[in-house]
């Protein structure tokens, strides 16, 4: 079902919790919701779902007007966080539940049902209980429950808050290969940001009740409307004063007296910062030379800490690479620094990569 929100406005009482907020979604497409919390997440799925009424906006599903439709009229499957599940019901009887409200007929139930716990891992588990499972199980149970009515919508509110790191990351995989199978439109709450890059066609944010930026993962990343975006969304290094960095004289432009004209904002993401030994002297005119001063290992990279004399950066460094111990002396080379001001944002590269001679190795 491809969703249409328009001019979109909720009030609770004086607040004005959603700000004339617009976007659409394509038909079949995963898309994230994110932002801080109280920025507006939940309500905006609320009113999606029916259970919330707005204050004034449209909502249109598949271009028809579906604002004070009701909610069982919606086509829409839900999964939350928790207390998802009928506790006194089994695994099976949950699943079955909106196939009995619909009046389908018992071996349309039965095949449907054990069909949809195949396709999650749960074959065997139909008659044990909500609390014989396991968090992760229980939500897939949610999901099987949510998918069984075959919905033109699914909303999914923080699914996976309340499950394990490790664990986690294994449903983000599973959750884009259900949704690829089932090819439901999905609206994704979460908290976790790199959850939503991984697994969202396209990233909605929202803060103070207004939508920040909508875009794939890789715009969102890679051209942040704002420095807020930017350091909601991945990792960043923000400088935000005057700070000359060789490679990119166009930080010159924006200096008056030796400050930064107001409003000005540069980000550097960790991966844009290449670690080298002082030795590897091509870098010298390209890069910055600095000091390390903090240095762990992370599993799969190294996280360091360097100063530069003028800025304090924190960059990964891959296991193959060299490893680096507080006191080392390095150059390091900012390969992309991200400039907001007022009324713009730039991606901007390190002048000695235009430079036609290779100054990498
Ligand atoms: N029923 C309500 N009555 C009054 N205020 C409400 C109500 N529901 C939400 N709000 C307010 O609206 C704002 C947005 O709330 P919402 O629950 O949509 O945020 P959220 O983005 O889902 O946050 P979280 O990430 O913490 O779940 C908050 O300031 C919240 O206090
Ligand atoms: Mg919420």
């Amino acid at each position: 079902m491809h969703i249409e929100v328009k001019n979109l406005n909720k009030h609770f009482g004086q607040f004005h919790a959603i700000k004339d907020v617009n976007f659409s979604i394509t038909k079949g497409h995963l898309v994230g919701l994110i932002g801080p919390s109280g920025g507006g997440k939940t309500s905006i799925l609320r009113m999606l779902s029916g259970l919330e009424s707005p204050t004034s906006g449209d909502i249109y599903f598949d271009g028809k007007l579906a604002t004070h439709l009701p909610v069982q009229e919606r086509g829409i499957g839900f999964v939350f966080q928790s207390y998802a599940l009928f506790k006194h019901m089994t695994v099976f009887e949950n699943v079955a539940y909106g196939l009995k409200v619909l009046k389908k007929p018992k071996d349309f139930i039965q095949d449907r049902v054990t069909y949809l716990l195949g396709l999650m891992g749960l074959a065997g588990s139909e008659r044990k209980y909500p609390h014989q499972l396991s968090g992760g199980q229980r939500q897939r149970v949610a999901f099987a429950r949510a998918l069984a009515p075959e919905p033109q919508l699914l909303l999914l509110d923080e699914p996976f808050a309340a499950i394990d790191a490790k664990i986690r990351k294994e449903l983000r995989v599973w959750l884009r290969n259900l949704i690829d199978e089932f090819k439901v439109t999905t609206l994704f709450v979460t908290h976790d940001q790199d959850e939503a890059i991984e697994v969202a066609d396209e990233i909605i944010l929202v803060q103070g009740g207004k939508i920040e930026q909508q875009g794939s993962p890789w715009e969102i990343y890679t051209k942040p409307a704002s420095s807020f975006v930017a350091s909601f969304i991945g990792e960043s290094n923000i400088i935000s004063q005057y700070t000359p960095l060789i490679g990119f004289p166009y930080l010159e432009e924006l200096q008056k007296d030796g400050q930064w004209l107001p409003d000005v904002n540069v980000m550097i993401r960790p991966e844009s910062i290449e670690v080298r030994n002082r030795d590897v002297s091509h870098l010298a005119t390209a890069g910055e030379k600095g000091k390390v001063t903090h240095a762990h290992f992370r599993g799969d990279s190294w996280y360091l800490e360097i100063d530069t004399g003028a800025i304090k950066l924190f960059a990964y460094q891959s296991v193959k690479e060299k490893i680096y111990q507080p006191g080392d002396e390095v150059n390091i080379l900012i390969h992309h620094i991200s400039v907001f001001t007022k009324t713009d944002n730039k991606l901007i590269e390190n002048q000695a990569k235009q430079d036609p001679l290779p100054v990498f190795i």
